[in-house]
């Protein structure tokens, strides 16, 4: 399988131009892209519950770094409707995720098809939309970032 063809292609239009958020994103993908292709092979309850919970805890890793960028630059005050609507969105993808983790821990099975639709979909308009105002307003600022 060459880049072109992952579940979620890594790409310049994934690019923050920040490169701590872009490395970050840059591994959320690829185990996404990992975790697709496991289960392929292997869809156990087991095997999908351990990889929601490691992307779980990576995107809450990430989450945070981005976070602690905004309060560091002020984003809060040059940006106050971006910024809620950015934490927001890092808010309803982990009570989503917390969701499906509940479905599971009831003994229900939960869709892989729909959770990897998810995680594809929220990713890629999330990186697309509120990581790249993020980024644009981090960008303007006169530190130098890394
Ligand atoms: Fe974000």
């Amino acid at each position: 399988m060459n880049s072109t063809e992952k579940f979620i292609p890594w790409g310049p239009g994934l690019l923050t131009g920040i490169t701590s958020i872009d490395e970050q994103h840059r591994v959320l993908v690829d185990m996404c892209n990992e975790a697709h292709e496991l289960l392929q092979s292997q869809s156990t309850t087991e095997s999908i519950k351990r990889i929601v919970r490691d992307l779980m805890s990576y995107a809450l890793y990430h989450f945070e770094t981005e976070e602690e960028l905004a309060i560091r630059y002020g984003y809060q005050a040059g940006e106050p409707e971006q910024n809620t609507i950015h934490r927001l969105q890092h808010r309803a993808f982990a009570s989503a995720v917390a969701d499906m983790q509940t479905e599971m821990s009831r003994g229900n099975g939960i869709s892989v098809e729909t959770l990897f639709d998810f995680l594809r979909t929220w990713l890629t308009q999330h990186i697309q939309g509120t990581d790249m105002q993020l980024a644009d307003f981090l960008l303007r600022q006169a530190q130098p970032l890394e």
